[in-house]
């Protein structure tokens, strides 16, 4: 793969990351995540769209999450514990990714079992982040999981809040960007975020949505 180079957006305090950490991870056979404490942001998306070099991205660290070229690299829920420079902190989850051929029909079976429970029942889960590959749009799997996240959760739990990421915009035209990521936004009635992993495009709009889908930023109740 190509160097990374030099992001071209500056990078603002607030979204300066100052500390990362990898907390727990929940597999089909083994392991547990932790009792819910921060708010959590998951990422999801088909194999080898580019979650785990983006989580990188978005953390501003080369290597804290596995990444390969590879599909099929992320084999678990991985969780890390993050920190801005102004003090909010959030728990970002890597989800293993779907529609690789490769795996059994049992494994897959398993493996939407564990992302569907976790999507549906955590109860501090605020925000999906559906990526998908610029190139290619939104595919039938994409579809099915934004409209699985979009439906009510157990327990009275809060609804989860999507942003859709169109990966790997590096790989565009600069001159098509615009306008592929305008019909694909045009055709769901969703905000499009174009990133790149490579150039650090789109990180701080991200990063700006996902503080204010999970709330980061809501002033505290003023106790009267
Ligand atoms: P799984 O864990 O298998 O589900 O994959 P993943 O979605 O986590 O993808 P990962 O981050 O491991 O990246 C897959 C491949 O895409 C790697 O070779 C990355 O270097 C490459 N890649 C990721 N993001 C970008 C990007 O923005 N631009 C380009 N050009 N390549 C990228
Ligand atoms: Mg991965």
């Amino acid at each position: 793969m190509a160097k990374p180079e030099a992001p071209r957006e500056k990078t603002k305090p607030e979204s300066t990351i100052v500390e990362a950490k990898f907390v727990a991870a929940q597999g089909i056979s083994g392991g547990g995540l932790p009792p819910p404490t921060f708010a959590e942001v998951a990422f999801a998306g088909r194999s080898n769209v580019g979650k785990s070099s983006l989580i990188n991205t978005l953390v501003q660290r080369k290597n804290l999450v596995r990444t390969s070229s590879t599909p099929g690299c992320t084999r678990q829920i991985n969780l890390f514990e993050i920190r801005a420079k102004d003090g909010a902190t959030l728990l970002l989850a890597d989800l293993p990714g779907y529609g690789f051929a490769k795996r059994s029909k049992d494994e897959r079976k398993e493996w939407a079992t564990l992302i569907e429970g976790y999507l549906r029942e955590r109860p501090t889960l605020r925000t999906l982040v559906v990526l998908f590959d610029a190139r290619r749009g939104l595919e039938p799997d994409d579809l099915e999981l934004v409209e699985f996240a979009s439906a009510p959760r157990g327990r009275s739990l809060t609804p989860l809040s999507i942003i859709l990421v169109a990966t790997k915009v590096d790989k565009l035209p600069r001159s098509e960007q615009k306008s592929i990521l305008g019909r694909i936004a045009k055709s769901t009635s969703m905000k499009v975020i174009g990133c790149s992993a490579i150039d650090g495009e789109g990180r701080e709009a991200l990063w700006a949505a996902v503080r204010k889908l999970s709330h980061l930023d809501a002033a505290p109740p003023t106790i009267s």
